[in-house]
């Protein structure tokens, strides 16, 4: 039985969410395996519209085990708030399991995502100042706490104390902010901690025993290839890994255990936060785009920056996941345009490449080469076979997947279950 992943080809919010709520139908367990409660995905089901930050996908699906991996760092505020909106609306969340190898954002985090942000200036990244990045920098760091270190108080104390003295120092003399008092810290975690008691497990276990009974597994990823540390638009990017290789390290299983990679590319691009863009649209049909998607952030409201697709970009971020197959959404937005371009190659400092370069400082000045395509200018939300979409909108789906070098699986035309379009069977 097949592990599935499905991961973000862009620089995130691509419509993963929606793609996971719809196959977790036919999967027993959905694991979330990067990034914290930077994310957000937009689910909508029968039950109503979902803006989820930690909790998988997954969750709406009764008979599925859903899984927060040892990848992920966890606000546990933010996750014991998502806990109770799901239960106040009817879902279900006793089958939801946090890995105790997991590290925690702590209230430092947040403190220094916004004071280190602050201290880049004109250079911020645009974080979305959910204290992702200190705290996925204190795991390198080996300075992190984790999940399963809530559940043993008195280790617990010792450990905050001693990292909690190290903060408090560069929160002082570093950025001049007020220290953290050890006592409030350590009495609101341990409240967390027996709060989320329940729902802590040795996921690995759960999740390798799921295989061996020949049960099918998905793979959840957060945010997008372009804003991997190693290969998105460093240092404009997150910090941990949305790949297929992040996913074996943030789930806990062995590449060669992942039968199908499915990429997750929107019909056009879109970005939020700094960094490079070489197919930015800041005209009005960037606009258009930005209004009819409405492309503001699930997680901070910000305006997405919107732009052609970039096929230089897709074809690399296939390349270093090793995509199977792709999934194209929100199609739909295009309905309106006479004529569509794609990035073909870019122009950088006079000379034509076809390559992603590794430096946000050259991608910067990459000027992007268009192939021009007609619109179909026909509406195709209420479409729901592919043979029935119209000629130039699958003539449009066939040039992607000729730049990209993948095949194209499922093709959505909206935000519904109903609206996701299956090209060739995905699972
Ligand atoms: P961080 O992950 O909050 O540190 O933010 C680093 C960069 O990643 C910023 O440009 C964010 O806007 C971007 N980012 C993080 N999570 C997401 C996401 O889920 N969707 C889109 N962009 C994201």
């Amino acid at each position: 039985m097949p592990v599935v992943a499905i991961l973000g080809a862009q620089w995130g919010d691509e419509g993963k969410g929606k793609v996971v709520d719809m196959l977790a139908q036919r999967v027993s367990m959905v694991v979330r395996f990067s990034g914290g409660d930077n994310a957000g995905h937009t689910v909508s089901n029968p039950a109503g519209e979902f803006k989820l930050h930690l909790v998988p996908s997954g969750i709406f699906a009764p008979e599925v085990t859903c899984i927060i991996g040892n990848g992920v760092v966890i606000n546990p505020k933010v996750l014991i708030g998502e806990i109770d909106q799901l239960n106040q609306r009817g879902v279900d969340t006793s089958r939801l399991f946090i890995s105790d190898r997991a590290n925690l954002i702590m209230p430092y985090h947040l403190l220094l995502d916004g004071l280190e942000e602050e201290a880049r200036g004109g250079k911020a990244l645009g974080t979305t100042l959910k204290g992702v990045g200190p705290a996925f920098a204190d795991k390198t760091a080996r300075l992190g706490i984790r999940v399963g270190d809530l559940l043993d108080k008195e280790a617990f104390r010792e450990r905050l104390g001693a990292v909690l003295d190290h903060k408090n120092v560069i929160l002082t003399k570093v950025y001049g902010a007020k220290a953290l008092s050890l006592d409030e810290v350590y009495s609101q975690y341990c409240q967390y901690g027996e709060r989320l008691a329940p729902h802590i497990r040795e996921t690995v276990i759960m999740l390798h025993e799921a295989l061996d009974r020949g049960e099918m597994v998905l793979l959840e990823g957060a945010q997008g290839t372009l804003l991997d540390p190693d290969f998105g638009t460093y240092p404009y990017a997150t910090s941990s890994s949305p790949l297929a290789g992040g996913a074996c390290l943030g789930a806990g299983l062995g590449p060669n255990k992942i039968d199908r990679i499915f990429g997750v590319y929107k019909a056009y691009c879109t970005r939020v936060g700094g960094g490079p863009f070489p197919t930015e649209l800041k005209d009005e049909t960037g606009d258009l785009i930005r209004e009819r998607a409405h492309e503001y952030g699930t997680t901070t409201g910000r305006p997405r920056r919107c732009g052609w697709f970039d096929a230089v970009a897709a074809r690399f971020s296939s390349r270093v996941n090793g995509f199977t197959g792709a999934v194209v959404t929100r199609l739909d937005i295009l309905d309106v345009l006479p004529a569509l371009k794609v990035c073909v190659g870019y122009k950088l400092d006079g000379k034509n490449i076809d390559s992603f370069p590794a430096s946000a400082v050259a991608l910067a000045r990459c000027r992007p080469v268009y192939e021009e395509l007609p619109g179909w200018e026909t509406p195709t939300t209420e479409i729901r076979r592919y043979d029935q979409l119209p000629l130039k909108a699958r003539q449009y789906i066939a040039r992607l997947e000729e730049l990209i070098a993948c095949p194209v699986s499922l093709v959505c035309v909206g935000p519904e279950r109903a609206q996701a379009i299956e090209k060739t069977p995905i699972l």
